[in-house]
């Protein structure tokens, strides 16, 4: 088992009619009665949630800021950032999915960062946030576990980029997770949620057996469980002991508890931002063309561990090499079966150039040597992209 240290600050509150519970969670950090609220393109003002927190946060004088795009935009941020500054508000409230959640992330940090932000989101080095304005988070979707943990991906549409920061200053102080969200979500945004939940599971469990036997049973209980529900959930949405599942399932899966002891890859990961930046593919979507084209081009890496995975996750039998290979085209077709494409000319036809772009890209970046062993090339990567064509 590798040494690991984790902390895990964020009070999670589970469950439905719990609004009553935010006033009391917002006073127990900050003493000021001046709070903003921040939420996304529309989805809580048509469900009519925001008139419901307004009227629970009534104690408070409530500013909003609406708009924060499914993968925030640096330049709204920075006008929220502006109003922020402006009215000096010392408490936010992101209402909505890992977007407005990572949003918030980055405009905690910037409020009090003097130079351009961007060089933090570049690494430049010595160039991080040091204060952040406190914030809590109403979560609308299940899906990246930004909810419980401090990262946050920020993107900048005219340049084509898509980067990420994080750092302990970056948890929520609490997070409501109400499984009723769940009903109004697009059959999409739901197929995405599993997806992405278990993929974050994936990207912590295939790389070696054994360093944590009790975390990689965790993982595998993640992954069957979405198998097992993700179908029903789609179904109907409405479901709210299913929508409970897969709500608590996406948090689990990212909430910085399976990393504990093992070693993790997250290239998948790496790859899939470059083609939300490059074709404006969604997150998850991303993930679900990455990751079989991943593990095939390291099958002798993760041959271990995926034929593990084949037969404790799917049940398959046989010789360690057939059940690796059919549990890759297992995940794959589930993938599909939850109406996900994993081809990227499916989404986009103008794509020859996105392998060398990536490629380039992570050369500049000098991401040259990426997964569980470091041993992932650039070279390797543009294949893994050229294959997903
Ligand atoms: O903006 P609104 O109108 O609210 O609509 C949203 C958005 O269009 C809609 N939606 C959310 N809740 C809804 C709803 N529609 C109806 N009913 C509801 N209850 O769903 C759309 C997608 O929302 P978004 O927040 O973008 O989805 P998600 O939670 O999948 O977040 C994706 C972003 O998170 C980043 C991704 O890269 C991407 O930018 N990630 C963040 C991570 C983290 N912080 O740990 C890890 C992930 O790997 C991921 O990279
Ligand atoms: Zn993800």
């Amino acid at each position: 088992m590798n040494n690991f240290e984790i902390t895990t600050p964020t009070t999670l509150i589970f469950g439905k009619d719990q609004l009553e519970r935010i006033p009391e969670q917002i006073a127990k950090h900050t003493e000021e009665k001046k709070i903003i609220v921040l939420y996304g393109g529309g989805s809580v003002e048509r469900s009519g949630f925001l008139d419901k927190l307004k009227t629970a946060l009534s104690a408070f004088e409530v500013h909003l800021f609406g708009g924060i795009e499914a993968n925030p935009e640096f330049s709204t941020l920075m006008k929220a950032v502006e109003y922020i500054r402006e009215h000096q508000i010392g408490f936010m409230l992101a209402v909505g999915g890992g977007s407005v959640i990572d949003g918030t992330k980055f405009i905690s940090g910037a409020v009090g960062y003097e130079n351009d932000p961007w060089e933090v989101l570049l690494r430049e080095p010595g160039k991080v946030f040091t204060t952040a304005v406190p914030f809590g988070c109403i979560l609308t979707i299940p899906a990246t576990g930004s909810e419980c943990n401090s990262g946050a991906v920020i993107s900048r549409s005219e340049l084509k980029e898509k980067r990420t920061m994080g750092g302990p200053l970056f948890f929520p102080k609490f997070a409501l997770l109400d499984p009723t969200f769940v009903a109004t979500l697009p059959k999409r945004q739901l197929a995405n949620g599993i997806i992405d939940a278990f993929t974050h599971t994936t990207e912590q469990y295939l790389t070696f057996t054994g360093e944590n036997l009790l975390q990689e049973r965790f993982a595998e209980g993640i992954l069957s469980t979405l198998i097992e529900i993700g179908p029903k959930v789609l179904e109907n949405p409405a479901d709210y002991e299913m929508a409970a599942q897969l709500m608590y399932c996406a948090n689990q899966a990212l909430n910085g508890m399976l990393r504990c002891g093992v070693t993790t890859d997250w290239a998948t990961h790496m790859i899939g931002h470059e083609l939300t930046a490059l074709h404006g593919i969604d997150h998850a979507q991303t993930l679900a063309i990455i990751g079989p084209r991943l593990y095939e081009m390291k099958f002798d890496n993760k041959k271990e561990k995926l034929a593990q995975y084949g037969k404790r996750v799917w049940g398959l039998t046989g010789d360690e090499t057939s059940i690796a290979k059919s549990a890759i085209e297992k995940t794959e077709a589930f993938f599909q079966s939850l109406g996900v494409a994993t081809r990227i000319s499916q989404y986009d036809e103008n794509c020859q150039n996105t392998p060398s772009i990536i490629k380039n890209r992570f050369i500049e970046r000098n991401w040259v040597a990426m997964g569980e062993r470091q041993d992932l090339t650039p070279d390797e990567v543009e294949q893994i992209v050229k294959n997903a064509i």
